[in-house]
Parts: C-alpha cells; sequence; structure tokens
C-alpha cells in the first residue's frame, strides 16, 4: 500500500438527503488484488451504513433530558442570513457602523452576516448578557459585560440571535441610548413575537418563530447545541 488515494466520489441521495459524500481510500498502486479489493468494497458499505445511522440521528438531539427534532435547515437559515447582509449593505453603506453582536448566542449569526457585509468603516465589537436559564425567561438581567468602545455619535447594529422576551433588547438599547449613540439598529435572526413582554422594534428580523423553545444555530438548551448548524425544536 503507499501514499496515492483513490478516491470515490458517489452521489447517495435515498440515504444522505441532497449532500454528497466522498469517500478517500488507500490506493494500491500494485496490480489488481482480488482480496484487497474486496475488503475496500465491505469498508465502503459499513462507511455508507454508518453515514445513514449519523444522518438519521441528526434529525432528532438529545441534550440534558430533552429531546429536539430538526425544524429549520441550515440553508434556509444561510440565505434568510444572505438577504439580512445583502439589505444592510444597501441601507447602512454611507454610515461607519459598529457591530454589537450579544453573546453568547449570537456568536455564530454573527460570523455568517458579517462575512457578507461589505461596507468599508465596519466594526465589530461583542457584549455579554444574559436572562436565561433552562427553557424559560428566567426573568433577571445580568450585568453588561465587554463594552468598551466609545459609543457617542456612532451608528451601532446589534446583533442577537433570538428575542424572546425582550426583555435583553430593551435592557441594552436603554444603555446604548445613555452611552449617546447617535442610531441603534436591531437585527434579529430569531423572533418570538408571541413571547414578547416588552415592545421592540426589529430593523431587520430573519425567522418569525412561534413561542417554542428552539436550539441551534447558537442557541443553547443549558450550554449544550449551540455548534448545531440547524435549528431544532423542543419535542412536546
Ligand atoms: P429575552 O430577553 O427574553 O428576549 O431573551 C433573550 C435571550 O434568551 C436570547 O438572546 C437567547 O440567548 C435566549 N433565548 C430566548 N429564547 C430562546 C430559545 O428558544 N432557545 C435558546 N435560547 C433562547
Ligand atoms: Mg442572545
Amino acid at each position: 500500500m503507499d501514499s496515492f488515494y483513490n478516491i470515490f466520489n458517489g452521489k447517495l441521495d435515498q440515504i444522505s438527503g441532497h449532500n454528497i459524500w466522498v469517500i478517500i481510500l488507500p490506493a494500491c498502486k500494485s496490480k489488481y488484488n482480488p482480496v484487497l479489493h474486496r475488503i475496500y468494497d465491505l469498508k465502503i458499505l459499513l462507511l455508507l451504513d454508518k453515514i445513514k445511522h449519523d444522518r438519521l440521528n441528526m434529525n432528532n438531539l438529545i441534550l440534558h433530558d430533552k429531546e429536539f427534532r430538526l425544524f429549520i435547515e441550515s440553508s434556509k437559515i444561510d440565505d434568510v442570513i444572505c438577504k439580512m447582509a445583502n439589505s444592510m449593505n444597501e441601507d447602512l453603506k454611507d454610515t461607519a457602523p459598529l457591530f454589537l453582536s450579544v453573546l453568547n448566542g449570537s456568536f455564530m449569526f454573527t460570523a455568517d452576516l458579517i462575512k457578507q457585509i461589505t461596507i468599508p468603516k465596519t466594526e465589530i465589537s461583542f457584549v455579554k448578557i444574559a436572562s436565561y436559564t433552562g427553557t424559560s425567561s428566567s426573568g433577571s438581567i445580568q450585568e453588561l459585560i465587554g463594552l468598551e468602545e466609545n459609543l457617542e455619535g456612532r451608528t451601532v447594529v446589534i446583533l442577537e440571535d433570538i428575542i424572546d422576551s425582550g426583555r435583553s433588547m430593551t435592557h441594552l438599547l436603554e444603555y446604548l441610548h445613555a452611552k449617546g449613540v447617535q442610531k441603534v439598529v436591531v437585527a434579529s435572526l430569531f423572533y418570538k413575537p408571541k413571547a414578547a413582554l416588552y415592545q421592540v422594534d426589529i430593523d431587520y428580523c430573519g425567522i418569525v418563530l412561534e413561542n417554542d423553545f428552539v436550539v441551534g444555530r447558537g442557541l443553547d438548551y443549558n450550554g449544550l447545541g449551540r455548534n448545531c448548524p440547524d435549528l431544532y425544536i423542543l419535542n412536546a
């Protein structure tokens, strides 16, 4: 066996949705060896079985004591973020915007969106507020950490993962206005209008949800699930 690789490129629609899987196996440079090829065939079958198993499992997530099911696929969320970025590029092109990412939840949304922002004088900063434990709003706002920039006279674009009760956003807006910002723009990837306890005007709203608890795409359930690119909904 040597260091050359044989690339088996198969389209496995029936088991992997729309994905095309590329399987790389070591190849033999010497003449055809039926035993070795039989072994490779078996390895491919085992790998296909594993892919099928993994894919089926990806439709459901178990995080701590709760089960979630696939709700919105990553590609749909990508499209929405692309549209949000295009609108911002147009609307804010004559400003020097400071994008303010609200951690932890909006880290993925921020990374996805900011790559598509083409406004030359773009700056990014991060703040942290948390009002959630478990699957319902805790009702308490924790301290705002991390904002060191001088905000006077600036256009600030808040990037939130989700607006639920609106409590965190209301708190942040009050804080920013007190710091003398010239203009505040609110962008939220997800929004649950039926959960609203505080009225918040959202300038860029990605996807409107019912009042359900969701995870993935940066959103967590007690620390887990943030890494999933798709959005999952809590099984009732
Ligand atoms: P709000 O202050 O009630 O609007 O909640 C704001 C924060 O709670 C969001 O930025 C999220 O981090 C978190 N949150 C709200 N809804 C959900 C959810 O469905 N799943 C996970 N986190 C959520
Ligand atoms: Mg958040």
